[in-house]
């Protein structure tokens, strides 16, 4: 099929091509869009290119549009971004020299069609279809866009090596595609990341983590962290993930590998959640077993504390990709110290307060956790993944029975630091934060009851043994005004 009018009869195509006619003017819809329609996918996001200048195009269009329209205009890009209804609309000037959107050079317009569509990054993405009166729907595919998304393939529309040197971004734009399409690379466009890939050096980390995230937000991630890893493109951007690769042998024991084994995890939680942090965590959660690995001749290998040491090695791995250092990090950091708690927790015999304790560490992030533990089970034996997946399903549900019970989920115990430095005359310093957690830790234990009374009780005993003086008896706080969530509740 070469035409496909019935595709664009409509808002905003229909404009725009009255536009191009009035205004005498060669426009095309490009990239996205119609790789699109080929895909069945719908889409709002237009690219459009125009023969001449895409901002002196896009101001008539938007005039056009009347009331209700948003349009920027970018000089130094040579591009427009006009938004009308939910449709947002980009309009560039067809260049004869390499496309990059975040070139600070000002942009020549100066080429035909054909020139714009050599200067795109794939084939199945420099398809166009003419706005214009006199072909309005004819795909213009000079690449065979059409017959790559047939064979489901991505390939550079030139040699690959001018169309990486042009942006080497699009090194990861080829896997990304590849991993949210299904899609293979060809041969010549694979082998050219393998040559071209220490130029990602120039390209800016934001933009690869932009698309590094569109990877991780794909259905099967590990299609992406694969073809990462064989062009070799993941040791430049992701050293700490190759480090994971591997397996070793002592006499006939192994380990497994843990960058496959990370990756089936991701895979795993990828069907479940939607949530990018969570899957962060997946991707990190094993991450210090590298560092932590050991061959103990009683044991076999161990990987002692990898949890603890994963969670401080999060901040460094989140500023070198440039992920956010705030709560988003924090809670991959969480996930990741206590990716190990719910095996515990699986045993027949497990008492309230270890139940309490991961409810009190885990917060709202709890059913989180549980997900990602589900995740973790990469067994090959079915017998095993099964038996793995029904003590979780118990945990889970001695968590519901603890929570319901307890409220323990968010809790603040009844003795705040402005409490115990009033009691004891004290300035804000380590002694004031070992009590609170001394209180803590026995409310979480069901040494206490968690009621004001009893732990302030308890706050003075322990005081009396580190030697501190009272200064002051604090009274129990009004109804209403408490400290706690149910200072009510008897955890013992
Ligand atoms: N493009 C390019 N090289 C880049 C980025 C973009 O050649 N480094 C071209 C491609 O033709 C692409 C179009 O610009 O189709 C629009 O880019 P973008 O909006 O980033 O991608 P889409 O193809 O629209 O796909 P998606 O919306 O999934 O990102």
């Amino acid at each position: 099929m070469t035409n496909f009018s019935e595709h664009i009869k409509k808002e905003p195509f229909v404009t725009i091509s009255r536009v191009a006619a009035e205004t005498k003017t060669s426009v095309y819809v490009i990239g996205g869009y119609v790789r699109d329609l080929f895909l069945h996918r719908q889409s709002k996001d237009v690219d459009v290119v125009v023969v001449g200048s895409g901002i002196a195009f896009a101001r008539k269009v938007a005039a056009a549009f009347g009331s209700g329209v948003n349009a920027k205009y970018f000089k130094n890009f040579g591009t427009a971004m006009v938004r009308y209804k939910s449709w947002e609309m980009e309009f560039v000037g067809a260049r004869k020299e390499s496309y990059r959107r975040d070139s600070r050079k000002p942009i020549v317009e100066n080429g035909s069609l054909s020139d714009d569509q050599k200067r795109r990054d794939f084939t199945i993405n420099a398809m166009s279809i003419s706005l214009q009166e006199n072909d309005f729907g004819k795909l213009y595919d000079p690449f065979n866009g059409q017959e790559d998304i047939e064979n489901t393939t991505i390939r550079t529309p030139l040699d690959p090596d001018i169309t990486f040197s042009d942006d080497p971004l699009r090194m990861m734009r080829a896997i990304r595609f590849a991993t949210q399409l299904g899609f293979s690379i060809a041969e010549n466009t694979f082998d050219a990341i393998g040559r071209n890939r220490n130029r990602i050096s120039i390209v800016s980390k934001e933009r690869i983590l932009d698309e590094l995230n569109l990877i991780v937000m794909a259905p099967m991630p590990s299609i992406g962290f694969e073809l990462l890893d064989e062009t070799g493109l993941l040791k430049n951007i992701f050293p700490k993930l190759v480090e994971l690769k591997g397996v070793e042998k002592v006499g006939n024991q192994s380990h497994k590998d843990n960058f496959y084994h990370t990756l089936e995890v991701l895979d795993n939680l990828a069907k479940k959640s939607d949530n990018l942090w969570l899957r962060w965590a997946a991707i990190l959660h094993d991450i210090a077993k590298p560092v932590t690995k050991k061959f103990e001749p009683k044991t076999g290998w161990t990987f002692h504390q990898h949890e603890f040491i994963g969670e401080k090695m999060v901040p460094g791995i989140f500023r070198n990709l440039k992920l956010p250092m705030n709560e988003k990090m924090r809670y991959v950091q969480k996930l990741v110290r206590l990716h190990l708690r719910p095996i515990v927790l699986a045993q027949d015999i497990v008492t309230d307060s270890a139940i309490r304790r991961l409810l009190f560490d885990a917060g709202d992030d709890v059913d989180d956790l549980m997900q990602l533990c589900e995740a973790d089970i990469t067994s090959k034996n079915e017998y095993k993944v099964k038996k793995y997946l029904n003590n979780f399903a118990l945990v889970r549900k001695k968590l519901k029975e603890v929570d319901k019970k307890d409220k323990i989920r968010n809790w603040q115990p009844p003795i705040t630091g402005e409490i115990i430095m009033e009691t004891f005359g004290l300035a804000p310093s380590r002694k004031v934060g070992d009590l609170k957690k001394i209180i803590r830790e026995a409310i979480l234990d069901g040494e206490i009851s968690n009621n004001f009374e009893e732990a302030y009780t308890f706050l003075l005993e322990q005081g009396r043994k580190m030697g501190l003086g009272v200064k002051k008896v604090v009274e129990i706080p009004e109804e209403g005004k408490e400290i706690t969530n149910d200072n009510k509740t008897n955890l013992k």
